[in-house]
């Protein structure tokens, strides 16, 4: 943990964040030979078109994928919504325009995906370093609450950080369960991040109780 690795390719380098790398590996996964376990190196973006490059590191949920292209391609933009999606037993993969509070100025991926720490357990908060599987985090990722209904138009998403407290976000933004329903839609929410809330993802003040500590 801590790299930050570029792959050099003539059309497009590839960055690896180690960072933010939370192994979900929709990168080996992908059928192409960009990313191949095992070889040295792992990662090869002249293997590959730009386009492909492109395609598999935007799987990236955890934004420790980036590319710069070469080819006068464009850059990666946000996409035109910004979703939360909340994880079987893990966190909550965010996408779209983001700021988050507490990512450092060189994590260029964080921008446009993040996987949030929702557990309490992450040693790398706001982000999620798979400490809940060893904390035994459970949380099936059902959504109560529908939100406002104001539909997403996009815009930037703010996440912050509560001291002790929730991750605060504001700007438009819609909520998926586990399960893959479009649960809530609206402009700001406090989701959980001591993994203490009976109403999860949401903060039901529950952290207090639990005395979590977190910056
Ligand atoms: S949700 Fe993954 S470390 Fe907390």
């Amino acid at each position: 943990m801590g790299k930050k690795v570029t792959y050099q390719g003539a059309q497009a380098d590839v960055q690896w964040d180690g960072r933010l790398c939370i192994h979900i590996s929709e990168c080996g996964r992908a059928k192409n030979d960009l990313f191949v376990g095992g070889r040295e190196p792992w990662c090869e973006p002249d293997r590959v078109s730009c386009e492909e490059v492109v395609d598999v590191v935007h799987r990236c949920p955890s934004g420790a994928l980036t590319y710069t292209r070469k080819d006068g391609g464009p850059a990666e933009v946000p996409g035109s919504e910004n979703v939360v999606r909340v994880m079987y037993n893990g966190p909550l993969y965010v996408n779209g325009d983001l700021e988050i509070d507490g990512a450092a100025a060189d994590m260029d991926g964080v921008r446009f995906r993040a996987a949030l720490c929702r557990c309490g357990h992450s040693k790398n908060k706001p982000f999620c370093d798979n400490s809940h599987e060893e904390a035994n985090f459970k949380d099936y990722g059902a959504v109560g609450e529908k939100g406002d209904g104001q539909e997403s138009k996009g815009g930037t998403l703010k996440v912050s950080r509560a001291p002790n407290g929730p991750l605060l976000l504001n700007g438009n933004f819609t909520i998926v369960a586990a399960s893959g329903r479009k649960a809530w839609s609206g402009t700001r929410a406090a989701l959980c991040r001591c993994g203490h809330s009976q109403n999860k993802p949401f903060c039901d003040g529950s952290h207090k109780d639990a005395g979590f500590q977190a910056d």
